[in-house]
Order: structure tokens, then C-alpha cells, then sequence
């Protein structure tokens, strides 16, 4: 008997800190798209994912919300549940680290580095970044703050054990060297070795003592583990690393641990350290992805300009969104989230696009041949054999691009073939053939092969939107165990049997309209009634067109005349804690550079750079100017901290 393949695929586990956040579910809607595209493809695979649930930043968070963390979390997590379910991701396990089969791992593990001498007890006197839960030495802060998050760090002094790092460095090295397919994409490999692993590794490290949410060090309870030791060693201890007969021995290594960019470095540097220490192979590939952003920067939980995966799930479905964040970013780069190219992405490729196909099929099959499937009888030889032929190619072609992790290639290979299906619409145009009734046998071949080339589209689609592929069977009449829905009946073109009943079901993707979701969804105003938004306006902008205008309240931190230059001042701005800069400003003849600094004033921020008498000018303050000539800048009515947005 042929050997089952296996496959074993992790995304991070999330900080129940807060609500996830569509940049989060861009991860495991990635990676259960990959899990569930191999099991249609005859893997075993084991999906796990999970929550990230001790260190100081959760007890904190518990702390301003009035809650033990214990009841902190459990809230959290059952709403980040929910939102899988919602979002259809399919994980065969989710490991909290507040379970006793995980704590009690952890535990062991971090005895055993003990006892073989990988750690030992000394005494951290350094910078801490919370958020990012992450040790930084002074060198590596960037303007005195987080060089991962920008947020401020704090200086603790406490004692604590550490891990020999340095121990390992080399063979670490070795192992990214020998082993291309071990970091992903290939562009993040220099970055960990160069900015790492060459300059020396640190020791690291691995216990805290100021607070007390985490699993207690065995030998010493007045430490708690690092969050991260905790945190990593989920991948193991969810399959039941150590015990004898665990799914552990079947599944360990990892083929793909999905995270984000941003925690590279402890999934590079120190988990493979740790394994190593452990006597345990690596896993195949860690892959980081890129961010997901908004216009203005990066979407962050605890920037609260996140946006809800659930509103727009509940919107705009599950499976428009799931298509959305697949297709639309290549995976691996960062990406704009707007609403906009949202809403465009669902009416081009699933309104248009496949739903288009889909309809227009199926009303052509019920109106020609009362929905009973014709014979295929007269073959044109030309665009039947196009069709067919890249229907049998495009299987592999998908497999090909998602075990690469390509995900939004796999798609864009398979909308190859929707779009091939609706230019054979236009080539055949079969209400013509059916003003002939000499033509029936055509048109009835010409039905067949799209209803056949749809059959293909569902099944390669299922893996990426479960729920579409769904429906489209149910208008095939195709039963949900049948055959025809699994990857061995693409082997071969001509598996739907003449004489069955197809039946047009609802439309897949209703058509949206653009402005009237942008209200709606920003201005959380009612739809307006279609009269009033064709209406036209001569010179008045859209709220849309306002929005794409960011403004901000700035703090002038400098002023300066510029040489030559009359009317020109330079001046230095912070959006922010830490978003310096400096703008070339026309009112040298109103204000003098000192009484500048301080002021709080409005600020265009997201203007293209420009260079003004050769100074850099990257933004614009706003003045007001009366008809006889004077200025003032625009300023705020009450205290607002700089970085505030004007709208
Ligand atoms: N708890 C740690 C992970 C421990 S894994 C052993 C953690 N959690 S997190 O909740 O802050 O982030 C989880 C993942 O979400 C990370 O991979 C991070 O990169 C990802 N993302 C957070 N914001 C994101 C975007 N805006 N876009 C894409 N991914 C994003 O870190």
C-alpha cells in the first residue's frame, strides 16, 4: 500500500489581547487555504493554530479592563473562535497556552535546557518593549524606541535565567546556508543572517520575575517563562511532543510555519535554537508574509485603526473576503487593505467574472434544453479543444503555484480558465445557434463544455472559498459526496453525465455598488437611493475624495529661515510619538521661527515629497489666508495630542 503523504502546516498563535483584526485573518485564511488544498489533494494534514495567551501584556490588558486574566482571555478567545467559524477555517487543533497539556510541556522543556547546561541564572538590566513582549540592547532601538513597533520601551532590572544562544549560532548559520527552502520568502534569509546572527547572537533572555501571569520556572517560582519560550514551543507540545504514540512522531517537522514579517526573528533565530537544543529536527519552511495595511500604515490591534473581519464577513460573506485577501496581495508582500479595491475585486472577478459564467450558463441550459444536460455531439475542433485542453491543464498549474505558497498565482490561474469559459460564450454565441434548429447538436455540445469547464472551476475553488464551490454543485446537481467533486475527476474532461438536471440557482455575487458601500460602510450612514447618487454635482467632491486627503494634528519641534529665501521657512513637525517631518512652508513674513515651535497645527500628511528651492518638503500645513493678505496657521480649539486625525 502506497504511503500516505502527510503535511503539517501552524499559523502564529494570536495575543488574546484584543479583537483580531483582518490582518491577522489574512494569515490563517492563507493557511487554511493550503491545508484544505492538500487534503483535496490526498494529504493527512494537521492544521494547527491557537492563542498566545500569558506575559506582561496580556495581564496588563486584563488589568485596565477590570478582569483576571484568566476571564480576560476566555472572552477573547471564544469571540476569536467564532471568527474562524465564520471565516470557515478548518484546523484540526487550537492550542491555548493556558492548557495544562501545553504548561506542563513547557515546563519539562525548560528543565531539561537547565540540566544540560543551556541555561543559567544571572541578571537582566536592559530595554523591554510590551507590546512586541521582546528584549532590545540600546544599540538596536531607533530613536530610543522599539525597533520592530516604534513604541516606547522600558528599562527593567531584574533577575533572571538566560539561554546560551551564542552556543548555537553557527550551526544555525549553517542550517539557513545549506537549506534554501528554510526561510521564506528568500529576501528575509540576509536579513536574519546580517542583522543577527553575523554581528554575534545574544544570549537570551528566558524568565521573568516582576509579574507573575505565565508558566512558573519549575525549580524557582519566583520566575515566570518568557512569553516566547512559551509561545514557540506550542508547535510541539499541541502534538504531544514526549509522549510515546503522539501524532508528534507523524507530523514533526513542520512542512510550513506561517507568520507575519515581523516576528521572523523568533521564528528563525530562536525556535530552530531551541529545537536544536531539544535534539529535534527543524521545520521544513518558515514562510513570512507581509503586512496587510491601510492607506495610513499598518494595521495594528492596538492602534484601534483595525478593521473587523467579521463586519465584512457579515456583509460581504466569508468567501468574497477569504477570495479578497488570497488573490489580492501576493503573499509574501505587504498589501493595501481599502475598501475599495475590495468592493472592485468582488464585482470584476466574482461578479463578473464567475458569476457571470455561472448564470449565463445556467439560464442558457434551462432555457435551450428545459436544464437537461444535451449530449456533447459536434465538436468545432478548435475552441472546444482550447477549452478543454486548459481545463486538464489547470489543476496541476494551481497545485503547482500553492505548494510554492503562491497562492494569488494558484488563483490567477484558475480565473484563466473562468475567463476562457466566458470568451467561449462570445466565440460560440449560442443564441444565435439556437435561432436554427439544424444547429441543436452544437449548441447542446457548446453547453456541455461550459457546464463541465464550471464542474472544474468548483473543485479547484473549494480550498480557497468553500461556500461558493457549494452552490455552484447544488446547480449542477452534483451531490455533496459525489466523485465529481474531488481532484481524481479532473484527470479526465467529460465526467457530467448527459441527461442530468442542472438548475439556475440565486446569483453568486450580486453586483455592489461602489459609492453607496463607501458610505455605508464609512460614514455609517444608510444607502442613499440611487437617484441621489447618479445625481450630478459640478464641482463638489465625493466623501470619498475628502477621506483620501490625511490629516493630522502636527507639533512643531523646529523652525528655520531659509537662506535666500524670503518667504520660505523650514519647518520640523512630529506626527506622533515618532513621525518626524519637515515641510517647506510659505509664512517667513508672518511668523518668526520661535513662536512656531510647540504650536499644534493641522497638517497634510500623505502629500507626495517634493523639493523646494532643493529642501525636502514632505507634507503641507494649512493656513488660512484673508483677502487682505494676512495669515494664520490653522490650529486645533482644544489640547490635542499631535498624531490626532482630522476628518
Ligand atoms: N503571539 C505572537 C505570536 C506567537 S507565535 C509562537 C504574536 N501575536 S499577534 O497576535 O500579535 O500577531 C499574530 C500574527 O498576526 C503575526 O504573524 C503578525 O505578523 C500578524 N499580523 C499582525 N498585523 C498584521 C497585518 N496588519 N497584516 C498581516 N499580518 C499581521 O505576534
Amino acid at each position: 500500500m502506497a504511503e500516505v503523504k502527510t503535511f503539517y502546516i501552524t499559523t502564529p498563535i494570536y495575543y488574546p489581547s484584543n479583537k483580531l483584526h483582518v490582518g491577522n485573518s489574512y494569515t490563517t485564511v492563507a493557511a487554511d487555504a493550503i491545508a484544505r488544498f492538500k487534503r483535496l489533494t490526498g494529504y493527512r494534514v494537521w492544521f494547527l493554530t491557537g492563542t498566545d495567551e500569558h506575559g506582561q501584556k496580556i495581564q496588563r490588558q486584563a488589568e485596565a479592563a477590570g478582569k483576571a486574566p484568566r476571564v480576560f482571555v476566555d472572552e477573547i478567545v471564544a469571540w476569536i473562535k467564532e471568527l474562524w467559524d465564520e471565516l470557515d477555517i478548518e484546523y484540526d487543533d487550537f492550542i491555548r497556552t493556558t492548557e495544562d497539556r501545553h504548561k506542563d510541556k513547557v515546563a519539562q522543556i525548560f528543565t531539561a535546557f537547565h540540566e544540560q547546561g543551556d541555561i543559567y541564572k544571572g541578571r537582566y538590566e536592559g530595554r523591554y518593549c510590551t507590546p512586541c513582549e521582546a528584549y532590545w540592547t540600546e544599540r538596536q532601538l531607533v530613536d530610543g524606541n522599539c525597533p520592530d513597533c516604534g513604541r516606547e520601551v522600558e528599562l527593567i532590572s531584574e533577575e533572571a535565567y538566560f539561554f546560551r544562544m551564542s552556543n548555537y549560532a553557527q550551526r544555525l548559520i549553517d542550517h539557513i546556508e545549506a537549506n534554501p527552502d528554510f526561510i521564506q520568502p528568500p529576501s528575509r534569509k540576509n536579513e536574519m543572517i546580517n542583522n543577527f546572527l553575523k554581528p554575534g547572537l545574544e544570549d537570551l533572555c528566558v524568565s521573568r520575575t516582576s509579574f507573575d501571569w505565565g508558566i512558573p520556572v519549575p525549580f524557582d517560582q519566583d520566575h515566570v517563562i518568557y512569553v516566547w519560550l512559551d509561545a514557540l514551543s506550542n508547535y510541539i507540545t499541541a502534538l504531544g511532543y514526549g509522549e510515546e504514540g503522539s501524532i508528534y512522531e507523524t507530523f514533526w517537522p513542520a512542512d510550513v510555519q506561517l507568520i507575519g514579517k515581523d516576528i521572523l526573528r523568533f521564528h528563525t533565530i530562536y525556535w530552530p535554537i531551541f529545537l536544536m537544543a531539544l535534539n529535534q529536527p527543524l521545520p521544513k519552511t518558515v514562510f513570512g508574509h507581509g503586512w496587510l495595511m491601510l492607506q495610513e500604515g499598518k494595521m495594528s490591534k492596538s492602534k484601534g485603526n483595525a478593521i473587523d473581519p467579521r463586519v465584512l464577513a457579515d456583509r460581504y460573506s466569508s468567501d468574497a473576503l477569504r477570495y479578497f485577501l488570497l488573490r489580492e496581495i501576493p503573499f509574501g508582500q505587504d498589501g493595501i487593505f481599502s475598501l475599495e479595491n475590495f468592493i472592485n475585486r468582488i464585482n470584476t472577478d466574482l461578479a463578473n467574472d464567475l458569476g457571470n459564467l455561472v448564470s449565463r450558463t445556467l439560464t442558457m441550459a434551462e432555457r435551450y434544453f428545459d436544464g437537461v444536460l444535451p449530449e456533447p455531439t459536434v465538436d468545432d475542433g478548435n475552441t472546444d479543444q482550447e477549452l478543454r485542453s486548459l481545463a486538464l491543464e489547470t489543476p496541476s498549474n494551481v497545485e503547482v503555484y500553492t505548494s510554492q505558497l503562491k497562492i494569488s498565482d494558484a488563483l490567477a490561474e484558475l480565473w484563466k480558465l473562468v475567463k476562457r469559459s466566458n470568451k467561449y460564450i462570445d466565440e460560440n454565441t449560442p443564441w444565435d445557434l439556437a435561432k436554427d434548429p439544424a444547429n441543436v447538436g452544437r449548441l447542446g455540445t457548446v453547453i456541455y463544455n461550459l457546464i463541465e469547464s464550471i464542474r472544474f472551476t468548483a473543485v479547484i475553488l473549494q480550498p480557497f472559498m468553500p461556500r461558493t464551490p457549494k452552490s455552484i454543485f447544488e446547480q449542477l446537481g452534483i451531490e455533496a459526496e459525489s466523485d465529481m467533486q474531488g481532484w481524481a475527476s479532473l484527470k479526465r474532461w467529460g465526467m457530467m453525465k448527459p441527461g442530468s438536471v442542472v438548475s439556475r440557482g440565486d446569483d453568486l455575487f450580486p453586483r455592489l455598488n461602489l459609492q453607496a458601500e463607501i458610505r455605508e460602510m464609512q460614514a455609517d450612514k444608510p444607502v442613499a437611493d440611487d437617484a441621489d447618487q447618479t445625481e450630478e454635482h459640478e464641482g463638489l467632491i465625493s466623501l470619498d475624495q475628502f477621506q483620501q486627503v490625511d490629516l493630522r494634528v502636527a507639533e512643531v519641534i523646529a523652525a528655520e529661515k531659509i537662506p535666500k529665501a524670503d518667504k520660505l521657512l523650514k519647518v520640523e513637525v512630529v506626527i506622533g510619538d515618532n513621525d518626524r517631518r519637515q515641510v517647506v512652508a510659505g509664512i517667513a513674513e508672518h511668523y518668526q521661527p520661535d513662536e512656531l515651535i510647540g504650536k499644534h497645527v493641522l497638517f497634510v500628511s500623505n502629500l507626495k515629497p517634493v523639493k523646494l528651492r532643493g529642501v525636502l518638503s514632505q507634507g503641507m500645513l494649512l493656513a488660512a489666508t484673508a483677502n487682505d493678505g494676512r495669515l494664520a496657521l490653522t490650529t486645533v480649539d482644544r489640547d490635542m495630542p499631535s498624531g490626532s486625525r482630522v476628518s
